[in-house]
């Protein structure tokens, strides 16, 4: 019953939500390749949890650890749009048959209950927002694809393989420990350093996209909720925090937060890129219980807190 694990758990979500499970007392074992999730991410709670660094796309590997689980977060991923479009092959691979994988090893290894990650990049440009789970999805890059055939195999598996699933369709999820030094990283990580560095960012496009940025407490709150609540099993649920704002507003904002004036570049507007996104948070919060915490707000200051201290702790 207290045996919980979690794919991914290196990454920055992945390690929020490990630390979230050791405040509640479980037992916690991470698997991660450390592709794109760190060690030092584990650094302060490294002696209380379990490290196996293994690959999802190993079966063999990963099926003993994910075995008799009672809790699996499935957060291991390539996550990312332009590099789904730069090397479709390993994103295919880790992202669809890697989360076969897992779903494999949890109905075999009679797990409890397996909470995936899923993306809100699978409604892709859907005209109306904000977008809710019964809209037909509408993926625009081999992303947004690969996530969302993950959530057609969590509904099967609950289906046909008596196993427990539930879906969370994470929007843009920000917060400390974002790795912003890859070309590949969330925008928002990469506005914060540039803010602290006095560097100029480049926008792709108009800058006139928008997300619905959600503070990573919020979505460890939802996954741990998903975790719990009984009659969901096989549904998907947006794991957003429902509100909206352009990248031109973003950096303008965060520029006020710093009392700053640095203009931004402007590049090509990115390949597979959705243009708006925005959650319809109903159904999380009639059927998981959840109330968002934290205002945009509020989350871009603590993480802006979170990288002032990094830097200077790294100077
Ligand atoms: C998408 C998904 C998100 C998923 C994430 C995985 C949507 C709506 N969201 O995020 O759910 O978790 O992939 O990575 O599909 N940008 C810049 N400058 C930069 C970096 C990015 O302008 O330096 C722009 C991008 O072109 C995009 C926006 O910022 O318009 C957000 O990009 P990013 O943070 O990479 O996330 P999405 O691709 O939106």
């Amino acid at each position: 019953m207290n045996r919980y694990v979690v794919t991914g758990g290196a990454g920055f979500i992945g390690s929020a939500l490990v630390r979230a499970l050791l405040a509640d007392g479980r037992e916690v074992h991470i698997i991660d390749n450390l592709s794109s999730g760190k060690l030092q991410n584990l650094e302060d709670i490294k002696s209380r949890i379990t490290f196996h660094q293994l690959d999802i796309c190993r079966y063999d590997q990963i099926a003993p650890v994910i075995a008799g689980g009672y809790r699996v977060f499935h957060l291991a991923a390539i996550p990312s749009v332009p590099k789904s479009i730069d090397q479709p092959v390993e994103s295919h691979e880790v992202n669809i048959d890697g989360t076969f994988n897992v779903f494999r090893a949890a109905a075999e290894g009679r797990v409890g209950r397996v909470i995936y990650a899923a993306s809100s990049s699978a409604y892709g440009d859907t005209e109306v927002l904000p977008k809710v789970e019964t809209m037909s999805p509408q993926p625009k890059s081999p992303y947004a694809l690969q996530k969302l055939v993950g959530e057609y195999y969590a509904s099967v598996f609950a289906n046909c393989f008596n196993l427990q699933t539930v879906s969370l369709r994470f929007f843009n999820v920000f917060g400390p420990r974002q790795d912003p030094s890859s070309p590949y990283s969330g925008v928002l990580s990469v506005f914060m350093t540039c803010l602290l560095e006095g560097r100029r960012p480049t926008i792709f496009g108009d800058g006139e996209q928008s997300r619905d940025f959600t503070y990573v407490e919020d979505v460890v709150g939802l996954l741990l909720k998903a975790a719990e609540v009984s009659g969901i099993s096989g549904k998907v649920f947006n794991a957003g925090n429902g509100g909206r704002i352009t990248l031109n507003e973003t950096w303008k904002q965060l520029q006020q937060i710093e009392g700053v004036n640095i203009p931004a570049k402007y590049g090509p507007a990115r390949a597979g890129d959705v243009r708006d996104s925005q959650a319809d948070t109903r159904a999380a919060m009639r059927e998981l219980g959840h109330t968002p915490r934290f205002t945009f707000e509020q989350g871009l200051r603590l993480t802006l807190e979170w990288y002032r201290a990094h830097q200077l702790a790294a100077k």
